[in-house]
């Protein structure tokens, strides 16, 4: 069918989301040939085969049908003893919806709690979709500044300076994306007694909670101020499922019967054989082992990326303690903004990063790399930039 060519009436909603400026980026990319992609932010693990083999008998057993819009019962049990048996936190399964990934969870925090008049802290640099979801609640954003020399932690003081009467929700993302930063204990009871004394809500996404490396440890934020934090988490990332669309929020009662009137109209409930996956993921002893398996490989990866950067010309790695991003400052006497540098670097060394405006102003003069990519492309990638930053 052709459609006819005529004006067609679109809601000013919509255009308030900027598509991805990096799109270029990869456009040019794809059109090239040997490319090494360290953009993507996906892990390159296959789903661990208990947690396929659980779906697969899912569907034989008749999970075909709609589920209530929470999710399955046993599924939000199966979150609330995870949270209780790994971090010792009491979740009442009441609190938690099933939800299509930390995205849709980040969405319905954003558009039940804030509107016209709101204003909500972004940290820059941060990942791309807070902004975004921000906007289409027509809140106000404010963002706050994240510092090499603080670890790209928050700082308590700078954000205490920022709240104002509008000021309704912090976002918080630890392990980081994209600095691969993590959160410390001290910051965390800090920010969570802000949040108590101003009265703000924290959407803390944590998709990276397992991706620690060095001994680091994550803290929940569910933990530091439970009565104001609305978790985002998923299995995208933690058992390698990005294409399952699996996630959860955990929020207190008042604001989880306001973001399940949205979520029962956009989606109903996640497919019901994925959330029955979903329990063998947190339950059965094999999905662990895997997660484990990918961790120390991610690890191997960041030590082995981390000793070719540190010895390459121009360039100046933040060790990372989490996820699996490594954020990388340019020499500024290159005289090269982030977007030159990365398509420089695609044209000289056939090598796709992520320029750090992508996710922020604070994110000029860095650039972010992903080691979710086997070790063979990644020795090669480096190498292939190594050689290029040397003629520099
Ligand atoms: C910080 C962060 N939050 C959320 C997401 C989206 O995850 P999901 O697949 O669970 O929707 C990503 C994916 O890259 C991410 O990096």
């Amino acid at each position: 069918m052709r459609y006819r060519k005529r004006k067609y009436f679109l809601a000013g909603r919509i255009n308030l989301i900027q598509r991805s400026k990096i799109r270029e980026l990869f456009e040019k990319a794809s059109k090239m040939e040997d490319v090494i992609s360290l953009g993507i932010g996906e892990p390159d693990f296959d789903t661990p085969e208990v947690v396929k083999e659980a779906a697969k008998r899912a569907l034989d057993e008749g999970y075909t049908h709609y589920t209530p819009n929470a999710g399955i019962p046993e599924f939000r049990e199966a979150i609330a003893e995870y949270y209780r048996d790994f971090y010792r936190i009491n979740v009442d399964p009441s609190n938690i919806i099933v939800t299509a990934g930390a995205y849709e969870a980040t969405y319905l925090a954003f558009q039940s709690l804030l509107e016209g008049g709101d204003d909500v802290i972004i940290p820059d640099p941060a990942f791309v979709c807070y902004v975004e979801d921000a906007k289409i609640a027509e809140a106000g954003i404010l963002r706050i500044p994240l510092r090499a020399e603080n670890k790209f932690r928050l700082d308590p003081d700078e954000l205490v300076e920022m709240i104002t009467k509008r000021t309704r929700m912090l976002v918080m993302n630890y392990p980081n994306n994209p600095t691969g930063a993590v959160l410390d204990k001290k910051t965390a009871r800090a920010i969570g007694e802000i949040a108590e004394d101003y009265n703000l809500y924290i959407l803390s996404d944590e998709p990276y909670e397992h991706f620690l490396y060095e001994g680091a440890r994550h803290y929940p934020m569910i933990k530091y101020a439970p009565d104001n934090t609305i978790l985002a988490n998923s299995f995208s990332k933690s058992f390698a499922m990005t294409g399952w669309r699996l996630g959860f929020t955990i929020a207190p009662e008042q604001v989880i019967r306001d973001m399940i009137k949205l979520h029962a109209y956009v989606i109903g409930n996640v497919t019901s054989f994925v959330q029955i996956a979903g329990i063998t993921a947190l339950r059965d002893k094999r999905s662990w082992q895997a997660l484990e398996r990918m961790r120390r490989t991610y690890d191997e990866r960041r030590k082995l990326v981390m000793k070719y950067l540190s010895k390459m010309p121009h360039v100046e790695p933040f060790r990372p303690k989490g996820a699996f991003y490594i954020w990388v400052k340019i020499d500024p006497e290159l005289d090269m903004t982030s977007e030159d540098f990365a398509g420089w670097l695609l044209e000289n060394a056939g090598v796709v990063v992520i320029p750090g405006t992508a996710f922020g102003k604070q994110g000029e003069g860095w650039i972010r790399i992903s080691y979710a990519t086997k070790k063979e492309q990644l020795v090669e990638a480096m190498e292939r930039m190594h050689s290029a930053l040397s003629r520099l």
